[in-house]
């Protein structure tokens, strides 16, 4: 017997097997990467157009300010004169829209402010902060505070 053509059988099973995977590989790559992929990057074009395609839930500060300019006036030159309608409202765009439509429900106060005020170690010491079993007697929130202007002064 001479040298290494002994194994060959063997190397010619391992080939097979090797094509056989190479050619599974190949199928299910076509079947599983969606159209467009790479076409700008590793990822699918098409989702670009999906993701512009949702509808918009905020309506940004500028389209409160065109109906409730009342509100936006009463903001002027308090700390929250900078803090978006819709960080405290939520998304409010189906009501922009059309305020028929869509009548938002008022936030409760305590939960809304709590949620920035709420003293917390890990917080920079400079931002404002309470604990509320020790501030305003327990009371609501805006029976001394207006959220638009709380300042006390
Ligand atoms: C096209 C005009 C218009 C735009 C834009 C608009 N609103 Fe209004 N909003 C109204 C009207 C009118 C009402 C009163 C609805 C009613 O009483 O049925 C109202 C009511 C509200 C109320 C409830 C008031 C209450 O007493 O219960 C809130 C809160 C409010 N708007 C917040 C916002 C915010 C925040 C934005 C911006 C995302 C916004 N609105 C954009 C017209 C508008
Ligand atoms: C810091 C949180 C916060 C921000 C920011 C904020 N609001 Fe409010 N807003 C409230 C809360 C809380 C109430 C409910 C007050 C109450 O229960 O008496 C309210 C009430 C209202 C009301 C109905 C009562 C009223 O005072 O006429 C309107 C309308 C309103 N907000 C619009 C706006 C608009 C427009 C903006 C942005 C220009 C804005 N809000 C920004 C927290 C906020
Ligand atoms: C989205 C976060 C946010 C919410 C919600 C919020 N605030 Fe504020 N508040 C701020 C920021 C930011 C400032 C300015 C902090 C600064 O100047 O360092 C501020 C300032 C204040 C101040 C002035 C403090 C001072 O040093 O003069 C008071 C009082 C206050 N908020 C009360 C409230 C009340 C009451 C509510 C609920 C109706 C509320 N805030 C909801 C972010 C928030
Ligand atoms: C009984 C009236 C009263 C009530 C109720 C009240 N506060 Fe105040 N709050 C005050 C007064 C007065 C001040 C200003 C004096 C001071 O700095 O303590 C103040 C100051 C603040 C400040 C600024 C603190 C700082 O370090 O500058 C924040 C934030 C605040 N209040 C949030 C709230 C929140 C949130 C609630 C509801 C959980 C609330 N307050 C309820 C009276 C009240």
């Amino acid at each position: 017997m001479n040298g290494w053509l002994k194994d060959r059988e063997h190397l010619a099973r391992m080939a097979v097997i090797f094509a056989g995977a190479l050619v599974l590989f190949l199928v299910v790559r076509a079947v599983m990467v969606p159209n467009g992929f790479g076409t700008y990057g590793h990822f699918r074009s098409g989702a670009l157009k999906d993701n512009a395609s949702h509808p918009l839930s905020y309506a940004g500060r500028q389209a409160c300010g065109d109906c409730h300019d009342d509100i936006v006036a009463s903001r002027k030159g308090s700390k929250h004169e900078r803090i978006g309608c819709e960080a405290c409202h939520g998304p409010l765009s189906v009501h922009a829209d059309d305020p028929d439509k869509m009548k938002p429900v008022l936030p409760d106060a305590k939960t809304i402010c709590l949620t920035c005020h709420l003293e917390n170690v890990t917080k920079p010491k400079s931002f404002p902060q309470i604990d509320p079993a020790e501030h305003g007697d327990g009371g609501p929130c805006t029976s001394c505070h207006n959220p638009h202007h709380p300042e006390i002064s």
